[in-house]
């Protein structure tokens, strides 16, 4: 049997194709090991830049591809079809980072009620998080278009929470209100939706395209909406502010840090949606900017939340985010290696409309 890989040029994001790979024999899979077929996956910015970052925060060692080329890592759903593993069966379903393509194998290792965990060696070395998979058989809140939504936007909002917590202990060190770049991206919305609900006081600003303006106003948790063309003319620079940036753009953030100057109070580097970041960035004037990455953040919270504190705050912040993605998204599904290629191109070009949630599968 063959698995349908979709692999893309690590140098050269937009040479991308689909490969059939040889899996191993349901009879031959090595102890305690599955073989998942993978059912559905969703696909946004946040991938690109899990393959802009591929080499530098080891992406392309988790699913291993030809030489120079690599697998963007997914979350989604798979369902095992062949076990090695005494306490898995054939059927179990699965939710957690996939590559993109039609089947997976598994070692399977600390299997408990609720997860299991990757094992194999060449995965090892990443953050945790990225190796776990939910058992999720039978649970309707990852079942449907619920599961839909998990795959879409359970990883982006996980930042959205962590950074709203992290800025909450830090009494938004001094801001008054929080700006955030890329205001259309899930990441940004969901974190929007946190702080318009969670922290009264604060104001709360989308920095978007003037494309994607309309979008942002109609989702209504953003007190005001600035085009990225206005922000020194519509922004008043004598208030203290916090910056949370999913654009990455190098030329963005130096203009608004020396429009604030010493009223910037934080600047968090969480995304790269524009890729238009320079290695070489000047100094800036106001709050140092520095990196917000979920997986060491999860790490730390996890220490000092202890162990179900993370899964408990989560759930209550997601059931507050879920009952407003019917308005918020619309889910296209797409199956088969063409209408993948096509997604993800539209997505590393910036020809998806922010209302869109792509769910995906290379099976036809
Ligand atoms: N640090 C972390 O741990 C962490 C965790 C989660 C997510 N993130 C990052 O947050 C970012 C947002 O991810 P997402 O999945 O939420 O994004 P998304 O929903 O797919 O966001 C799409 C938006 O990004 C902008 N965009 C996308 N592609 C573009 C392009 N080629 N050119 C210009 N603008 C483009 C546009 O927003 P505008 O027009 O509004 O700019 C677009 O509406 C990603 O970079 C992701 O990696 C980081």
């Amino acid at each position: 049997m063959n698995s349908t890989d979709f692999i893309v040029a690590r140098h050269d994001l937009q040479q991308c194709k689909s490969i059939e790979t040889r899996l191993p024999d349901a009879t031959a899979l090595p102890e305690d090991a599955l073989l998942v077929k993978i059912d559905r996956f969703a696909f946004t910015a946040n991938n690109i830049t899990y393959a802009v970052l591929g080499d530098q925060l080891k992406y392309w060692q988790l699913f291993p591809a030809p030489e120079d080329f690599g697998n963007i890592p997914v979350w989604g759903f798979g369902d095992v079809i062949a076990s090695n593993h005494p306490d898995i069966a054939i059927g179990e379903r699965l939710f957690g980072y996939f590559p993109m393509a039609t089947h997976l194998v598994i070692e399977a290792a600390d299997v408990s009620k609720r997860s299991l965990r990757d094992g194999a060696a060449h995965r090892q070395g990443v953050a945790p998080v990225y190796n776990a998979y939910a058992r999720v058989g039978g649970d309707p809140a990852f079942a449907g278009r619920q599961g839909d939504y998990q795959a879409l936007l359970r990883p982006l909002f996980m930042l959205s929470f962590l950074v709203d917590a992290h800025l909450a202990e830090h009494e938004f060190y001094g801001a008054r209100s929080v700006m955030l770049s890329s205001a259309s991206s899930k990441t940004a919305f969901g974190l929007a939706h946190l702080l318009h609900t969670l922290r009264k006081d604060i104001r709360v600003i989308g920095l978007t395209s003037a494309a994607n303006n309309d979008f942002v106003r109609s989702l209504g948790c953003y007190d005001d909406v600035v085009t990225y063309d206005r922000v020194t003319s519509s922004l008043p620079s004598d208030t203290p502010v916090a910056l949370v940036d999913m654009a990455g753009n190098s030329e963005l953030r130096a203009t608004l840090h020396r429009h604030f100057g010493d009223q910037m109070k934080y600047s968090g580097r969480i995304g790269l949606t524009h890729r238009s970041s320079s290695p070489d960035e000047p100094e800036l004037p106001g709050a140092r900017p520095s990196w917000f990455f979920a997986p060491d953040q999860i790490r730390k919270r996890a220490k000092e939340w202890g162990p179900d504190g993370i899964d408990l705050r989560f759930g209550a912040a997601w059931s507050g985010l879920a009952p407003m993605l019917d308005r918020w998204l619309k889910i296209t599904e797409g199956s088969g290696p063409a209408t993948v290629k096509q997604v993800y191109l539209d997505t590393l070009n910036g020809r998806v409309p922010p209302q869109q949630g792509h769910i995906l599968s290379l099976a036809e």
